[in-house]
């Protein structure tokens, strides 16, 4: 039976860290993998979730199923960090949110809800983007399409070809956004950029999927979704999927959750139990363990304090990363300008290499990235940043 299989394709990130777990250079460097990392080169626990991990220890009393929908103070507490605590679409009870596994979860189950709601429609993702994205999105009978995104010659998004292709679709299509910190480019749409976005939308009834996965990576936590709190207030109709594996550091615990809004009180509630009849296909109900940290770090306020604390921590790190890796490179060759680097967010740029020039920088320096030249920030550090600039420089 099994001889119909074919060998499914390595993801490219998973061949690099195997590369470079074989490397033995002491100056090797890993900037693929999108996790974030610190000054040492580790990614490690955050106080406050070590903190509520003791206290779920503690507390709980049983292991018998969650509602379906899951933790109800996980999904209190991410719905009023999305959307604020004065959003008009919550008090009138037109949004859900149900955890899921992980942010990849709450982008299968969203996708599966809008092709129940609408078979067969148009959903344009960004191009570049997130490389599981389409396959995620596969499957939900919904056609994928892309639009133009980020222009490689400027370094800047592609502001008015995007508005174009959206303003082409057919009424009631989707169109998938990414809420800041863009993977892989680290190009965001300004607040002013939303705002005309939001206006287009509504007027050719294009409904947002908005993927959010780097909240508070970027400029901070209220800033990072003034724009979702936009798109809530302009457009009676959304969905999000949200991701707790960076902004908690809780990669594999699998935290996620998806939230919808309905244009009325009972179609939201339709929507819901949708997603909760897609979720019992899919995987019945989701894991406990990382819902309830998060839960516990957002409803106490104590603990709230410590991870707002480390999430800046993270934040300015990225920052000031990004700050000091764009002058090294500039000071040492006069070919290019990578001052776009600064002015990017989250974990990703594009640095616009060759694959030849990547290649020599792993061959020849022990630099990993994948080959369309995206790296991961978070791998640079005061210890490794000059080698970096050095390499850069040498391959340009
Ligand atoms: C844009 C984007 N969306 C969603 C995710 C999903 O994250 P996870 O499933 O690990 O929570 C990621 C992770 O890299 C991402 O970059």
């Amino acid at each position: 039976m099994f001889e119909t299989l074919e060998r499914f394709p390595v993801d490219p990130i998973l061949g690099l860290i195997s590369a470079y777990a074989a490397d033995h250079n002491p100056r090797k460097i890993d900037l693929g993998v999108g996790v974030y990392k610190d000054e040492q080169g580790r990614t490690p626990i955050l106080a406050a979730v070590k903190a509520a991990e003791r206290i779920r220890l503690e507390v709980e009393d049983t292991k018998t199923y969650y509602p379906q929908a899951g933790n109800p103070v996980f999904n209190r507490e991410v719905q009023r960090l999305l959307f604020g605590d004065d959003s008009k679409a919550c008090a009138e009870q037109r949004v859900h949110t149900v955890q899921t596994p992980g942010g990849s979860g709450a982008v299968k189950v969203g996708a599966m809800l809008l092709g129940l709601a609408r078979p067969g429609a148009k959903i344009l993702v960004s191009d570049p983007t997130w490389i599981n994205h389409k396959a995620l999105l596969a499957n939900s009978d919904l056609d994928i399409g892309s639009y133009p995104y980020y222009d490689s010659a400027s370094n800047r998004v592609r502001f008015d070809d995007m508005k174009a292709a959206i303003a082409a679709l057919p009424p009631r299509s989707y169109v998938l956004l990414q809420g800041c910190c863009h993977n892989p480019s680290g190009a965001d749409l300004t607040l002013a950029q939303w705002r005309e976005l939001a206006a287009l939308l509504r007027q050719h009834e294009v409904v947002p999927f908005v993927d959010i996965a780097y909240h508070g990576l970027a400029i901070g936590v209220d800033e990072d979704v003034a724009y979702l709190r936009l798109l809530a207030v302009e457009l009676p109709e959304l969905v999000v999927a949200y991701s707790c594996s960076k902004n908690f550091g809780l990669y594999r615990e699998r935290v996620g959750a998806v939230s919808v809004v309905g244009a009325t009180r009972d179609i939201a509630d339709n929507a819901l139990s949708q997603i909760l009849g897609v979720a019992r296909r899919l995987y019945s109900v989701p894991p406990a363990h990382g819902q309830t940290i998060v839960g516990t770090i957002l409803s106490t306020p104590q603990l709230r304090a410590s991870w707002l604390a480390e999430l800046t921590e993270m934040r300015e790190r990225l920052n000031g990363m990004r700050r000091e890796v764009a002058a090294a490179i500039n000071a040492r060759q006069q070919q290019r300008d990578f001052g776009f680097i600064a002015g990017q967010y989250g974990m990703f740029s594009f640095l616009g290499l060759s694959v030849e020039q990547i290649r020599r920088l792993r061959n020849e320096f022990s630099i990993y990235m994948v080959e369309t030249s995206r790296i991961n920030v978070a791998g640079l550090n005061p210890g490794n940043i000059d080698y970096f600039a050095d390499a850069v420089a040498a391959v340009l």
